[in-house]
């Protein structure tokens, strides 16, 4: 069994301490402790009350997610919240660190609550898919009112303790909270015999009776922050049941039946393969565990554009000082200007306070020599994507900042070797490619270079985990995992347009699917024309899947930043508006092309997009660009809005199954004449063998041969 709890007795007060590290969650060996040690204090006549709280630095993290799918043996979460929640002597609950899902609902089902004063408290289940089944949804809304729990379960947010006590959720809040917790249970329980059961404080729930208000702001927002996810639904109904239903354990057993149909739902297993995968791909399988990483006490960042800033933002939050080098003087005032105005937006939303604007913006410093960066140890290239500007940043670095610092290079797609090879450091050189904006988006693919060391890697995984960052370790191979396979997409997006579909029916088709935005309204925003112009500078002729794009800059159509593109624009908007003047060039351009336009449905539309993500994803594993399924699935969630519930693009294959997945491209071959649906050795072989991409071997052959002419997604726009 998981897990321990110790008994304690000091002062007539039993202390029960939560033993599981390193974050207590609620194994089957701290439920069946939970259990017996309850029952000791209640058979020990000495004992005039109980402190439960947990050793560490979490109160209880919460179930044990490993246990998930299993035969759920021995004592049940309920058996215990029952025991805990009917305990003949007053329990209170001293939060000592974080209690998340299980562990609040643990902390709810205890007569009192004390929080120490930096813990947190939450209702997380919602990002795996699940609601909070431990009784969560019928006691949180007694305790704040409906709406406040709504906002708590439906974002899954972390509630420092002084909002937990603001809203209701604890009593005190205390600087030494197991001792504060039994003075303070002891003066209770000589005190009154009646303490209060948050399964008995109505008030709260019948107050909002017959308001619709409060349910129909937890659908918008539902609506808004988690389109398409099952879950969210699930928990609106359980907290109406708590409203509407007189009876406590009626809305108990109303919430087991949608909590049960949460955990048999696909979206489930689709949200903890994420979890999992995140939680993976910080592990490279040639690098070992106990290999010794870097302090990075100081960052340097170079160019303060769109990325140079959002990437400086990362460290400045992160509490590690960064300074920041433009060869420009009015572009890095621009540059700074922009960071300060993202710092006041969240003062304005009361994500920070000024306080903290000023601390944090205030490790952000700049000036315009290389000279400032001696002391840093590690910088961050962020200029154009020009592979001769980049060798000479990269040689200049190499002469101005410490040997031992790593030089990191922001780059979408150029040669991180070739970079390399003109420092005298190549050991230390690797790609950093964060995803813009930087200072949001989750993803950082972390390109490993020929000569990067072990040590420099799992510098950078760490200093990833500390800007709360998704990080992904890419091959160093044309348009890493990513981009290599937007490529794809967009080029049978493209396609589908040429054959007869228009940019608003494919966007709609694939943003039902639950894409956060269809690819016309994405090659609109990131602008038409960087290949296009690539191509024009090269003399090249226009691939097929880039004709109707190439004319349409032709046309001065490059996208949001002309205000016309795939869609038109009004001023100062990015809301997408059909622009029926274009069909005439898709006409004119699928007719010179061979192609005679035709009805194309949705379902073919989300099949071919998909699929050629999926195929694409199966090459990238097979020739170990990827390390594994998952980590491909990290990249399509975190960085390019693919839907967390579909798991990634390989979960949603092997959701599929991989035989329809091959019979689908064999079809879509037939139809389309396209490479693009040959499928993959590595499918195939799967498919035949019954398996699935998460069982498939990992390759660790490294692709010597694998080309970098050119970013292959700049050919594409
Ligand atoms: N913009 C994106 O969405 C995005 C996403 C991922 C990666 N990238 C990559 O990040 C890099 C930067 O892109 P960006 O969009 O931030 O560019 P940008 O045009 O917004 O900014 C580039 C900055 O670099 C400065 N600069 C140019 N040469 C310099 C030099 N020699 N020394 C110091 N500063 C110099 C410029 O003055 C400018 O301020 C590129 O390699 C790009 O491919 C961009």
């Amino acid at each position: 069994m998981k897990g321990t709890v110790l008994y304690d007795i000091k002062d007539g007060i039993a202390v029960l301490t939560v033993d599981n590290p390193p974050v207590n969650p609620l194994s089957d060996g701290v439920r069946a402790g939970l259990y017996d040690c309850l029952v000791k204090a209640e058979d020990d006549s000495s004992v005039i009350g109980v402190v439960l709280t947990g050793k560490g630095r979490a109160f209880i993290g919460g179930a044990d997610i490993s246990e998930f799918g299993g035969n759920g043996e021995g004592i049940t979460l309920n058996e215990v919240f029952n025991k805990l929640e009917s305990c003949s002597k007053p329990v209170v609950a001293a939060i000592n660190g974080f209690a998340l899902g299980g562990g609040l609902e643990t902390a709810l089902c205890c007569n009192y609550r004390i929080v120490a004063e930096n813990a947190f408290v939450g209702l997380p289940e919602v990002n795996l898919g699940l609601l909070p089944g431990g009784g969560g949804t019928q006691r949180l809304p007694r305790l704040t009112g409906p709406g406040e729990a709504l906002k708590m379960m439906l974002t899954g947010a972390h509630v420092p303790a002084k909002k937990a006590l603001n809203i209701g959720i604890v009593d005190e809040i205390s600087e030494n909270v197991v001792e504060d917790s039994i003075s303070f249970i002891k003066e209770k329980a000589e005190s009154t015999k009646n303490h209060p059961k948050v399964r008995d404080m109505n008030e709260k729930v019948i107050e909002a009776r017959g308001d619709e208000k409060v349910l129909l702001e937890a659908q918008a927002m539902a609506a808004k922050g988690r389109k398409g996810q099952f879950a969210p639904g699930q928990i609106i109904k359980c907290v109406e049941s708590a409203i509407n239903l007189d009876d406590f354990d009626e809305g108990l057993k109303k919430e087991g039946e949608y909590f049960l149909e949460c955990l048999l739902h696909p979206q489930r297993e689709a949200m903890i393969h994420i979890f999992f995968g995140e939680r993976a791909a910080s592990k490279i399988a040639d690098v070992p565990k106990d290999t010794k990483t870097k302090d990075i006490k100081k960052a340097g960042i170079i160019g303060s554009g769109t990325m140079g800033g959002g990437i400086a933002m990362c460290f400045a939050n992160a509490g590690i000082p960064v300074h920041i080098i433009d060869q420009d003087e009015d572009n890095l005032k621009r540059g700074l200007s922009v960071i300060e105005k993202n710092y006041d937006f969240m003062v304005g939303r009361g994500k920070l306070t000024a306080e903290q604007k000023d601390m944090v913006f205030g490790l952000v410093t700049s000036s315009l020599d290389y000279k400032d960066l001696s002391d840093c140890d590690i910088v961050i290239e962020a200029v154009y994507e020009n592979l001769e500007l980049k060798h000479e940043i990269f040689k200049s670095l190499d002469e101005h900042v410490k040997d031992d610092a790593i030089l990191a290079s922001n780059t979408s797609g150029l040669d991180i070797d070739s970079i390399a090879s003109v420092t005298k450091r190549p050991e230390l050189v690797v790609g950093t490619h964060f995803f813009s904006p930087a200072n949001i988006m989750r993803l950082l693919e972390v390109v490993r270079g020929e000569q990067t060391s072990n040590e420099t890697l799992a510098t950078i995984m760490a200093i990833g985990k500390k800007l709360k960052k998704a990080a992904v370790v890419s091959l160093n191979a044309p348009g890493f995992i990513g981009n290599r396979m937007l490529f794809r997409y967009t080029a049978q997006a493209n396609m589908l347009l040429l054959e007869g579909a228009l940019p608003h029916q494919v966007d709609q088709a694939l943003e039902s699917f639950g894409l956060n935005m269809g690819p016309f309204r994405m090659m609109d925003l990131v602008g038409l024309d960087l290949g296009w112009r690539a191509r024009k500078l090269g003399g090249k002729e226009s691939p097929l899947h880039a004709k109707i794009g190439d004319e349409l800059c032709e046309q001065n159509r490059f996208g949001q930043k002309s205000a016309a593109g795939y869609y038109n624009y009004s001023e100062g908007s990015r809301a997408p508006n059909p622009a029926p003047e274009n069909e005439a060039t898709y006409e004119k351009i699928s007719s010179e092309n061979g192609f005679t336009r035709r009805d194309i449905s949705d379902e073919e539309i989300v099949d071919r997009c998909i699929l050629a993500l999926i195929n694409e994803g199966a090459d990238i594993l097979s020739e170990g660009v990827a390390q594994r399924a998952a980590d491909i699935d990290v990249v399509y969630i975190n960085g390019y809005g693919f839907p967390i519930w579909r798991g990634g693009p390989m979960h949603h294959a092997n959701a599929m199954g991989l035989d329809v997945v091959i019979e689908k491209l064999e079809k879509y071959k037939e139809i389309t004449e396209n490479d693009a649906y040959q499928p993959s050795e590595m499918l195939i072989n799967l498919a035949k063998n019954g398996e699935k991409l998460a069982e498939a071997p990992q390759k660790d052959e490294r692709k010597d041969k694998l080309g970098f002419e050119m970013s292959s997604v700049a050919n594409n726009f």
